[in-house]
């Protein structure tokens, strides 16, 4: 039989999603649900003077409204990446001072939604207000420098970059600023909390269901035994949905206070300003090199936005340590408290906006230098990982380069910017290098045989939409020689085997990893029952001569000799037979593990209007093996048009005086539409990489954000001469 590995097949739960079928966290059924409404500040920094709930309390539905006043105790977590799904440390609604505007000051519940917002809306609010910290450029004197941030090293030094770059021949020194994004999935944050005596049971939607369940207990006071949480569906989710924020605890309390289900989903106004956002950035980047085009010298530094309760850490150095060979390497990061919510990861956290900056510059260097920006970059090929001089467990960046080079007809470019013309549009072709770390968490899984032969394996895990459901499958059936179709993936239930949060890209390696080994072993427990059996054709057949295929277990090259699960099963009376694993990530550290890649773009812009049309991208990646190419295409495409989005659209706008978010909704805050998008070219370098783990992935999602926002911003540059290095690159800054 065929395996399924590798092959483009469709999603096992395409079907679900396309008909409606599939439930999401706000969608579950509950008997005698409640809506709960969440009340936000609307200043950025004070107190609450009075909150007046009396006439919210009598509006029709109204069951109960709960503030600062009356809730209860919850305690404040660690910050973000320590135990539990912490978003953000605050606990809600335990004081009267406000930190940012958008905080959750109260929750109004009901009978209805319409009811539940009305009386949100009915509460009213007298503020102390003071003065709001804002605008991070004003406030760099509160900068404080990061060594590290949770494992991520951030502060680095190798040789002496300072005095190397203040004495190199060929020099690019720039700044580059980024500004606020936020997530915006499909589906907003949508909770639903059960209570029955003292165990809650919670519906949510998260990308870590073990996090949310050891953060809530926290929260609550109570012990993790007694939370479990779910999540079946996830309608798209970019880091956000990783954190533990407000609602989930608050429809926790209300729940529990009005002995009722209570259910919140955000608004799309919530969803900027209660659940995190990516931080604005200002970068500025040395690089030093010699006029035959080696670099000498690579300095990275630079600021990124902090809560005042909070220290998250954009990570946007991170690329500058790993991708080009440079014996002088300095990185350093600061952050500036401010009176908004704390930060989030948001999809690549640090290398998306790094990236930008460090692909950025290497353009410019190579303008300076008159060489091709790819040939630079060759010639600074990074041989073993440059900070940590180790060797790279694969990497088939060179073969990227020449791969998408080649698809695209990068040859047909002329270098000298505005040399490229269509009628009166400029055309311009850019590329950048992607780069993404490979992360890889301890997870465990259960494999289990029926005795109707049909497979189910377990992990907790999440399925935000990556594939995870499908590769976990595929991965089931070629162990155990099933069709995958025999095969059920369950997760989403923290009653399942313990998983990591699907982050980092790292599910497919992680969990991945789990379920090969438990369908394994589980082959192994199926295999040791037949050969200990007289009445078994592979009586005292040894393990390596045993294959699997077409649901049955028989000899290598002889496979009339053998029988089915069913059979083995059947004789042994047995309704089941299962097998659990254990995976954790080997420590050494012999091996540098990441994803890599090549974005190439072409665009067409108006000079006389600034607008920028993409008319191509094509990108080639190697991301170790590639379970599914179906869903690793669509994951990289769709990292991809984020970027597109960064590059081009997306910028969240708070007004410097009041601290407010003007562009909370989804006309104002741009994000590509089909309109925007061309067409996007993927293709994938097959590498077999036997140091990561035992089935070779290293991890193919976000890598594909990573680049190509320099690359759309080098092929503007190649199209007009001008070099924008502050994001986005709306037409007001083509003028
Ligand atoms: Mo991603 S930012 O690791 O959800």
């Amino acid at each position: 039989m065929n395996k399924t590995i590798g092959k483009p097949i469709n999603r096992v739960d395409g079907r679900l999603k396309v008909t409606g079928e599939a439930k999401y966290s706000g969608e579950i059924p509950l008997e005698n649900i409640a809506y709960g409404v969440i009340i936000t500040s609307t200043i950025a920094r004070g107190r609450i003077k009075h909150i007046n709930t009396s006439v919210a309390e009598k509006s029709p539905g109204v069951i109960g409204i709960i503030t600062h006043l009356d809730a209860p105790k919850l305690y404040a977590r660690p910050n973000f990446g320590h135990e539990g799904a912490a978003g953000e440390k605050l606990a809600p609604l335990q004081n009267s001072t406000i930190y940012y505007s958008g905080q959750a000051i109260g929750v109004a519940i009901a009978d209805t939604l319409e009811r539940a917002t009305y009386a949100a809306s009915l509460v009213k609010v007298d503020y102390v207000v003071e003065t709001p910290l804002t605008e991070m450029g004003k406030e760099r004197d509160r900068a404080y420098p990061i060594e590290k941030f949770v494992e991520f090293t951030v502060e680095f030094a190798l040789g002496d970059a300072d005095a190397e770059f203040a004495k190199a021949e060929v020099k690019i020194e720039a700044t580059y600023t980024t500004p606020t994004e936020h997530h915006n999935p499909m589906e907003p944050h949508a909770t639903a909390a059960v209570w029955e005596g003292e165990n809650l049971t919670v519906y949510d939607s998260t990308q870590y269901i073990f996090g949310m369940r050891e953060g809530l207990a926290k929260m609550l006071g109570i012990p993790h035994a007694n939370v479990r949480v779910l999540c079946k569906f996830i309608g798209g989710s970019f880091g956000c949905k990783y954190g533990l924020w407000a609602h989930t605890p608050l429809a926790a309390i209300a729940a529990r206070q009005f002995r009722r289900p209570v259910k919140i989903v955000l608004t799309r106004e919530q969803m900027f300003g209660l659940v995190g956002h990516r931080s604005e950035t200002e970068q500025q980047i040395k690089l030093g090199a010699t006029p035959e085009g080696r670099l000498t010298a690579l300095i990275h530094q630079g600021i990124s936005q902090t809560s005042i309760f909070d220290e998250f850490v954009e990570t946007f150095t991170t690329t500058s340590r790993t991708m080009y060979a440079v014996p002088n390497l300095r990185t350093a990061q600061s952050v500036v408290p401010l009176n908004k919510g704390t930060p989030t990861i948001m999809r690549a956290p640090g290398e998306s906006v790094g990236t930008f900056a460090l692909e950025s510059a290497m353009d410019e260097l190579a303008w300076a230098l008159k060489l091709d920006p790819i040939e630079l970059r060759l010639r600074n090929y990074a041989e073993v990982h440059p900070a940590r001089q180790v060797p790279w467990s694969s990497k088939s960046l060179k073969e990227c380069y020449a791969l998408a080079a080649e698809k695209f007809g990068w040859s047909r470019r002329t270098p000298e910017p505005g040399s490229m013309r269509d009628d009166r549009y400029l055309i311009g072709m850019g590329m950048a290098s992607a780069c993404f770390p490979m992360e890889h968490f301890p997870a465990s899984a259960i494999a289990r045989i029926f005795a109707d032969g049909s497979v189910v394996v377990q992990s907790g895990s999440q399925e935000i939409g990556t594939g995870t459901a499908t590769v976990m499958a595929q991965l089931t059936a070629d162990m155990l020689g099933v069709p995958v179709e025999k095969v059920r993936f369950e997760f989403g239930d923290t009653e399942l085997a313990r998983s990591p949060g699907t982050v980092g890209s790292g599910t497919a390696a992680s969990v991945g990893t789990a379920v090969h080994g438990a369908a394994k072993a589980v082959r192994a427990k199926v295999v040791a029952l037949a050969q200990k059996d007289p009445n078994s054709p592979l009586y005292g057949v040894p393990e390596p001569d045993i294959e699997t295929s077409q649901e049955r277990i028989f000899v290598k090259n002889n496979s009339a000799k053998g029988e089915t699960y069913q059979a083995v099963l059947a004789r042994h009376n047995l309704e089941y037979i299962d097998a659990n694993f254990d995976a954790k990530p080997e420590e050494e550290e012999e091996f540098a593990k990441c994803s890599f890649g090549a974005h190439f773009v072409e665009v067409r812009v108006d000079p006389e209007l600034g607008e920028v049309r993409l008319t191509r991208v094509v990108g080639a990646f190697a991301a170790g093996r590639i379970l599914n190419e179906k869903t690793a295409r669509s994951q990289i495409s769709g990292a991809t048009i984020m970027g597109i989005g960064m590059a081009l659209h997306e910028e969240t706008i708070t007004d410097p005086h009041t601290g407010r978010i003007v562009n909370d909704n989804l006309a104002e805050y741009h994000l590509p539409v089909n309109a925007d998008i061309p067409p996007i070219d993927i293709y994938f370098i097959d590498e077999v990489d036997t140091h990561v783990n035992p089935i070779g992935v290293k991890g193919a999602g976000e890598v594909g954000i990573t680049g190509i926002i320099a690359a759309i911003a080098n092929a503007i540059y190649h199209a007009t001469g001008k070099r924008i290095r502050d994001l986005p690159i709306t037409p007001d800054k083509l003028l």
